[in-house]
């Protein structure tokens, strides 16, 4: 995997130039370079990079795709589409949503109040928003306020409470009914890590008794002329098509007879999410088994087909799918502190006069190490150092001796894997295995990659340069979060291969690709690690331009945002110094504006020491 599965991941997004991944524009940006641009202004811990352009691509290619289906299906029904705020709510990427969304009527769909008043404030007139997920009568008139306020708004009811909450609503006030959508409980289930949204014992939707409930309901209040939309959403990241054909032809059906028992006003079929992205950069991993023009095909065709036998016209296609849009829209760039080996380097060596027998025959494969006896002076190496570890435990020899023995294997390991690089044998990928190397980087697992800590889902990683040269060591990544938890292990079924690399003489920097959907906000401030900074990369056609930096909080902020009073911790501190003995006022002062600057970055490690 020398490419690091770039062409199974990237979606041409990114390309490998030489010796360095580049953004697959016209100018080809490095994404080593941006980050040394970045790293200029003092930033030392993780970045996160967005790319507005690739939002703008997934979003054209849903409703190219679509709008192709219905054209080819001679379907007569519209596309429209809203993004899932839940997917990423922060201010660049909905600005980045709704300005490249504009042209389509993009709108967004909110799953709480803070999401509605968000999407009441940024979503343009010409679009719609969808309310999902359960809802109070607050919420409720929150839908009646945007409404009135102008929005295409439609509320889908996950249970006949919140209907009766609307007919209430609605009698009482005199403002605008918002549209009402109901979520369908289908006994049809999906597949993939996310799939527990449908199904008979889902969290979400109606049963069939409670839908024709429902609409005895709206018929008795008035207010079936509102009732606009019927929904279903079985799964995020959903790898199999057939789940999704089967909730079709469930879904559709029901929308059929609905429109039969006189929901005269129904036209909108909202399918949800589920759209896949590809995480995996293996060429044996499972990849998700459709294309977007078989999903959309299919979905046009098999409503068309359902409609058509019943005889009603065509309802109009909804997709709420988030993930698709914006998961490749975002980069996370975190900087390699430190390889755990490095410290054996060979300058450390301190040979005695009268060494112990077995570390004198280390020093001596180490001289004769060639391409012919490499791996049986391995295999003698591994032997030794065992040997030797026994005996420093039994007190025969001491720690110089014990310091010498390391570092003789370590370098023998490091010279054999050089010298076999060439070589293609399944010994040599088992002694890659179990002499891994472990990767610092300067990140929480916990706050930028949550998937990965709470499912196990991967991301694809790769380093940003040396790319022309074969990456040698079975990496495992560890975090700087105090927490075993804070790793992402050596899997010998996926295995990830990084370079050697002499930190002292130069940086090392891993790029984790496809962050944009979910690890944001999902992401946790465990250990008190805080969103990373970002910026968003603006591509033209000659270059590149950073613009909209965010700063991670700053460690003063951090603790300010979970309660704590920012000035009686400042003060704490400043008056236990002020208070300290044997140093010079001149050192105290210095003291107090070093803690000031200490107090104004963010937690992430500065240098390692
Ligand atoms: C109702 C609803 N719509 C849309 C989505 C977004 O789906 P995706 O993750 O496939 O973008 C979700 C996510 O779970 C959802 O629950």
């Amino acid at each position: 995997m020398n490419n690091f599965g770039i062409d199974i991941w990237s979606d041409n997004n990114f390309i490998i130039k030489g010796d360095t991944v580049c953004i697959n524009s016209l100018s080809k940006p490095s994404l080593f370079d941006i980050t040394k641009t970045i790293r200029k202004r003092d930033v030392r811990g993780p970045i996160i990079l967005r790319f507005p352009h690739l939002i703008k691509k997934q979003i054209e290619k849903l409703y190219t795709t679509f709008n192709y289906a219905i054209e080819e299906n001679s379907y007569r029904g519209n596309f429209q589409a809203v993004f899932p705020l839940k997917v990423n709510q922060f201010p660049h990427v909905v600005a980045a949503v709704t300005k490249e969304g504009f042209s389509h009527s993009y709108g967004l769909e909110a799953g709480s109040k803070a999401e509605l008043i968000l999407a009441m404030s940024k979503a343009p007139k010409n679009t719609n928003i969808t309310v999902n997920g359960f809802k109070d009568k607050e919420m409720i008139t929150l839908a009646f306020i945007a409404a009135q306020s102008g929005h295409n708004i439609t509320v889908t009811i996950e249970g006949l409470g919140e209907l009766k909450t609307i007919i209430a609503v609605a009698k009482e006030s005199n403002l605008q009914t918002p549209n009402i959508g109901i979520r369908v409980r289908l006994h049809s289930t999906g597949s993939g890590t996310w799939a527990k949204s449908a199904g008979m014992d889902a969290k979400f939707g109606l049963t069939a008794t409670e839908i024709l409930e429902a609409l005895r309901l709206l018929k008795e209040a008035n207010l079936l002329k509102h009732f606009t939309m019927i929904h279903f959403h079985i799964g995020s990241q959903m790898d199999d098509i057939a789940p999704i054909k089967r909730a079709l032809r469930e879904a559709g059906n029901i929308y059929a007879e609905l429109k039969m028992l006189g929901a005269d006003a129904l036209c909108n079929i909202n399918i949800g999410g589920g759209l896949a992205v590809p995480y995996e950069q293996h060429n044996d991993a499972k990849l998700h088994n459709y294309s977007l023009e078989e999903f959309s095909s299919s979905v046009v065709f098999l409503l068309g087909e359902i409609m058509n036998a019943k005889g009603v016209s065509h309802p109009n296609i909804f997709t709420e799918s988030g993930r698709f849009i914006v998961a490749s829209h975002a980069l996370l760039i975190t900087p390699v502190l430190e390889l755990f080996t490095q410290d054996y380097q060979e300058e450390l060596l301190n040979l005695k006069e009268q060494n112990p027998p077995l570390v004198t025959e280390l020093t001596e494969l180490y001289k004769q190490l060639n391409t012919k006896n490499c791996i049986e002076y391995l295999h003698d190496a591994l032997d030794h150092i065992e040997s030797l570890l026994t005996l420093f435990d039994l007190g025969y020899i001491d720690l110089q001796d014990r310091s010498n023995a390391e570092i003789l294997v370590h370098n023998i390991i490091k010279k054999s894997l050089k010298l076999t690089s060439h070589i293609h044998s399944n010994e040599l990928k088992q002694l890659q295995v179990n002499l891994q190397e472990r990767y610092l980087i300067n990140a929480s697992i916990f706050q930028s990659l949550p998937d990965y800590w709470g499912l196990k889902q991967h991301f694809p990683v790769m380093p940003l340069h040396h790319l022309s040269k074969k990456p040698l060591r079975g990496a495992s990544i560890w975090d700087i979060t105090c927490d075993s938890d804070g790793e992402i292990g050596f899997n010998p079924e996926k295995p990830l291969y990084l370079h050697d690399v002499d930190l002292e003489k130069e940086e090392y920097f891993l790029g984790f690709f496809n962050v944009g959907a979910y690890q944001e906000t999902l992401g946790m401030e465990h250990n008190l690690f805080t969103h990373p900074n970002e910026y968003t990369v603006i591509l033209n056609e000659t270059s590149y331009e950073i613009v909209n930096e965010e700063e991670s909080k700053s460690v003063i902020e951090i603790l300010n945002a979970i309660g704590y009073k920012s000035d009686e911790v400042v003060n704490k501190l400043k008056s236990d110094l002020k208070k300290s003995d044997f140093i010079t006022p001149k050192e105290k002062s210095d003291t107090l504006s070093k803690l000031d600057t200490l107090l104004q970055q963010n937690g992430y490690l500065r240098t390692t020491s």
